[in-house]
């Protein structure tokens, strides 16, 4: 018998037709996404769950699906699913690595230049009707050459993020996962900082890499970066990593983009810190509660929203979509999926 595949939402045809040389399979919604009932009723008698980021896998789900092997997300994040759950149960969760890192990145370079330039004021000031003439100082932005990019998490597409730098002339620092982990340690942070003016390996091992990157603190990131650029996963460490004393120790002149996920911030906070105009400006691409966004954001010049689009183009989310379908079959085939989280 072929199995039963239960996908949330219809993926581009590539992908259906790949999955229907394999397995039969059933879809749940043709756009937009699936009620919780329905997501319920969908994994009760399939072997595998190909799901978006907005479908949440949690145990209930897990264990409505009695026969599932495989749940194989269309994303590179997986905090929608309980993969404890999953892995108690013998059941392999999947990622979307790799496919999308180039399109996340750039998206984050278009928030950059958005914010600092002031493309999407500019645009709406000519829709507007306001452009009668061309003017020495009309719609000024902020210069990013020669100004420090600090990115936060340092895997995939952070390293992608900081490549793109090198033909802005930008200055780079970073910060990666035990540095976020150990941020209040005073012995991780004197252990950073020393390796700041040192010649020691230690300090060349923070410039390695072959781009002109270098590692700092976490605090020393958030103190000295002109742009604040997040790219961790959201997980129990990282929730709220941009808290009041984060935004309090940013440069006034400093812009922040989110395009990793929106409770990495606190949106509450952030609100605060550009009204008071602690910061100078937000690119965020995700939200605390989304599609919900909070209201003074939408009325504020410095800050550009978009809806959640860091891989959306054509391309990549058709090679997103083949590659969750070739996980659901690699697990279904009794293989070890090749993006299995561990
Ligand atoms: C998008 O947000 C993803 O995780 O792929």
């Amino acid at each position: 018998m072929r199995p039963q595949v239960f996908v949330t939402r219809q993926l581009p045809a590539p992908a259906m037709n790949r999955l229907a040389e394999v397995c039969d399979y059933k879809v749940g919604v043709e756009q937009g996404a699936l009620s919780r009932d329905a997501l319920l009723a969908g994994v009760r008698n399939a072997d595998g769950l190909v799901c978006l980021l907005t479908d949440t896998v949690d145990r209930e789900v897990i264990c409505a699906g009695t026969r599932l092997r495989v749940i194989a997300n269309v994303a590179v994040g997986h905090n929608n699913i309980d993969v404890g759950a999953a892995r108690q149960r013998g059941i392999y969760v999947t990622n979307t690595p790799d496919v999308l890192t180039d399109s996340t990145a750039n998206l984050t370079w278009a928030l950059i230049l958005a914010l600092t330039r002031r493309i999407v004021e500019a645009d709406a000031f000519i829709r507007a009707g306001k452009f009668t003439g061309w003017d020495f100082d009309m719609l000024l932005g902020s210069s990013i050459t020669g100004k420090t990019l600090g990115i936060v998490g340092y895997g995939r597409i952070g390293k992608a993020v900081a490549r793109r730098a090198t033909g802005f002339g930008m200055q780079v620092i970073y910060c990666g996962r035990d540095d976020i982990a150990f941020r209040d340690d005073p012995h991780h942070n004197s252990i950073m900082l020393a390796r700041q003016s040192s010649t020691s390996p230690l300090s060349q091992s923070a410039r390695l890499d072959g781009l002109a990157a270098r590692r700092v603190s976490f605090n020393q990131l958030i103190e000295t970066a002109d742009i604040i650029t997040l790219h961790v996963p959201l997980a129990a460490a990282t929730q709220h990593l941009i808290d009041r004393n984060a935004f309090a120790r940013m440069k006034p002149t400093a812009y922040l983009i989110n395009t990793a996920r929106g409770p990495v911030v606190d949106e509450a906070a952030m609100v605060e810190a550009l009204q008071q105009k602690r910061i100078a400006g937000a690119g965020l691409d995700v939200y605390e509660r989304e599609p919900e966004i909070s209201p003074p954001l939408l009325a504020m010049n410095n800050v550009v929203l978009l809806p959640h689009v860091g891989s959306a183009t054509l391309e990549t989310r058709t090679a997103m979509a083949l590659l969750a379908i070739e996980n659901t079959i690699e697990a279904l085939s009794g293989r070890t999926p090749r993006c299995a989280i561990k």
